[in-house]
């Protein structure tokens, strides 16, 4: 059996990577109806991406012997404002979310389950590529300026291909 203060954190996470899942979307959403089709696509396929975290989750939940709750979800601003502060937002997200992580890693080791703490290497590894996205991300707008968003809606479908 899973143990309960891991499947009680674990269940948490699901929570939390669904919500990212839905917040992305709504970002999708936002930056689809300005016109960037680009950014739109980028964070629709985050969106996926998160998702799958979350389904990752449950399923380890449940093939653990736990029982993995499907929560609901806290309605997403609509209205992100302009791009560079939508994806210092992002990069807060994923910054709050390996703060997350760690939590569990912390539970892992104080409730020595050894198993599901290598299981959630992958979640620790995955934290540092989604930090690092979303800075490059905003290293590229600050190049930007005031420069044309026309050219970086277009360079960032090549962000996810590289
Ligand atoms: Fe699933 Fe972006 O953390």
């Amino acid at each position: 059996m899973l143990n309960k203060k891991v499947e009680k954190i674990l269940n948490e996470q699901v929570e939390k990577e669904g919500y990212s899942s839905t917040l992305y979307l709504a970002m999708a959403s936002w930056a689809e109806t300005k016109g960037m089709a680009g950014v739109a696509g980028w964070l629709y396929a985050q969106s996926d991406e998160e998702r799958e975290h979350m389904l990752k989750i449950v399923r380890y939940i449940n093939e653990r012997g736990g029982k993995a709750v499907v929560p609901a979800f806290k309605k997403p601003e609509q209205d992100f404002g302009e791009v560079k502060k939508m994806f210092e937002e992002v990069l807060k997200h994923e910054q709050f979310i390996t703060a997350s992580i760690n939590s569990i890693v912390a539970v892992c080791i104080d409730e020595k389950d050894y198993t599901t703490h290598n299981w959630i290497q992958w979640f620790v590894t995955e934290q540092i590529e989604e930090e690092a996205n979303a800075t490059q991300i905003l290293d590229k707008l600050k190049l930007m300026g005031n420069g044309n968003l026309y050219v970086f809606d277009r360079d960032i479908k090549s962000l996810r291909d590289e």
